[in-house]
């Protein structure tokens, strides 16, 4: 297993195919991927997690994580999460966030994140904004 930093065109399949499969490639990117750092979990030289982090001063947004169905619930995502918080730690980020769907908050709480008062629907997916302090 290997985690590193790769490119968004690497990214933009598994985002597709995991997060939302009826829409176009074009439909998961986001504006700011350009501005992003994007990181991948590799099992055999496949790519199968995959997330997006941003920096914006001492805050960073993670986004767009997304483990292939077959290789979830093996505890790939975890060991990304972990490396993309020692990461941020490591470059003085004082707050981490992300806007989490809502079925999925209680695997962020493993990470010490927790719930802010920031709810909101999104095509049809109900996200909560939760953060974690460093
Ligand atoms: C969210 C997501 C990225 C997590 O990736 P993952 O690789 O499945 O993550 P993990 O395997 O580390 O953890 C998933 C679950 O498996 C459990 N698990 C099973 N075996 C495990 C093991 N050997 N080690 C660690 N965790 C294990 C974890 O506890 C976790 O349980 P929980 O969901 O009840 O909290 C993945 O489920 C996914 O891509 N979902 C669809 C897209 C999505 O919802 N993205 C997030 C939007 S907020």
């Amino acid at each position: 297993m290997t985690i590193k930093e790769v490119s968004i065109d690497q990214i933009l399949p598994i985002r597709q195919q995991v997060m939302w499969p009826d829409k176009s490639i074009d439909f998961v990117r986001v504006p700011e991927d350009e501005n992003g750092i994007h990181f991948g979990l590799f099992v055999e030289e496949n790519l199968i997690s995959v997330v997006s982090v941003f920096i914006h001063g001492q805050e960073a947004q993670f986004r767009k994580f997304a483990t292939l169905e077959q290789f979830q619930g093996k505890g790939y995502g975890s060991r990304l999460l972990e490396y993309i918080f020692d990461f941020l730690e490591g470059k003085k980020v004082t707050r981490i966030w992300c806007n989490a769907r809502t079925s999925k908050a209680g695997f962020y709480q493993k990470f010490g994140m927790v719930e802010t008062e920031v709810i909101f629907q999104k095509e049809g997916m109900a996200y909560v904004e939760m953060e974690r302090y460093c």
